[in-house]
């Protein structure tokens, strides 16, 4: 029988040294995050650097840039793609999109924890199948400024851009050597800006939020306290999509009510 691997107890002082680490390195906050997960990764990343513990990873952060973006990517947990989940997608498609569209003068939409922009990107190509020409504005938010840059490029290779069809190719990107790049009218529906889901403030009036992937290694704490202030941000009517493995437990308790799996509406 295979040996299970060995349970790695969080060290308190070492977390907390590493919670101040990275407050002064990448300037976001570990305290709302699950520090047996978080602790688990980080030794993981510095173990396969050759490094013998979290210090010594530190301060090598400190003088090598590579190192330092890897392990904030790490941390964050970038990955992403074009329509993840297709079949979510389908049902936001199916099920909302007509409506929000239509009964709109604008349509606003936040795509929450936004990585590289396949997110926002995907939600733009879908509105603007639905109407050529619906007024929508669509904010898409991460922490990580340096992945922010590379969504703003909004430059994608032949790997990147798997879950995109032929046809939604030719509609909505162009070919620049070996890359696609999103058209300048859908780059103009989308803004891009940093913003930290557990600290920063946030406006309100969306039909769609989609925050999806992103909760993971948050606190349950910190889980609800969002949604509940994802609740707030949503017009009466508007849905918030999650990522296909999440769902919010008592749903009514943070303003929410389900819909279908993924999809919770804030009550009209
Ligand atoms: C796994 S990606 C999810 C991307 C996309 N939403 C999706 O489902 O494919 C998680 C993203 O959340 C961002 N993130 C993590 N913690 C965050 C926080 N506190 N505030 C804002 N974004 C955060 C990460 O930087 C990362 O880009």
């Amino acid at each position: 029988m295979p040996l299970a691997p060995p349970v790695l107890e969080v060290d308190a002082v070492g977390y907390a040294n590493l919670a101040r680490d990275v407050r002064s390195l990448l300037g976001f906050d570990l305290g709302q995050y699950k520090a047996p997960q978080v602790w688990r990764r980080v030794n993981a990343f510095a173990s396969v650097r050759g490094m013998r513990d979290v210090p010594t990873l530190l301060a090598a952060c400190r003088t090598d840039a590579a190192l330092k973006a890897a392990f904030r990517d790490m941390i964050t947990i970038n990955v992403s793609e074009f329509f993840r989940n297709a079949e979510a997608f389908e049902t936001l498609r199916a099920t909302f999109l007509a409506d929000m569209v239509r009964n709109q003068p604008m349509t606003r939409v936040w795509s929450a924890g936004c990585s590289l922009g396949y997110e926002a990107w995907s939600l733009a190509m879908l509105v603007r199948e639905q109407s050529s020409s619906a007024p929508i504005r669509i904010l898409a938010t991460d922490l990580d400024e340096t992945i922010l840059g590379q969504a703003r490029a909004s430059r994608y290779n032949e790997t990147q851009m798997l879950g995109v069809s032929q046809a939604r190719r030719a509609r909505f990107f162009r070919k620049e050597g070996d890359l696609w790049e999103v058209r300048p009218e859908v780059k103009a529906l989308v803004t891009f800006r940093r913003h930290d889901l557990l600290t920063d403030p946030s406006d309100g009036g969306y039909d769609l939020i989609a925050c999806r992937n992103v909760v993971i290694y948050f606190t349950e704490e910190a889980k609800a306290r969002l949604y509940q202030r994802f609740a707030g941000a949503l017009r009466p009517g508007g849905i918030l999509f999650l990522g296909a493995t999440e769902a919010i437990s008592n749903a009514r308790a943070v303003g929410l009510e389900p819909v279908t799996p993924s999809f919770y509406r804030r009550p009209a």
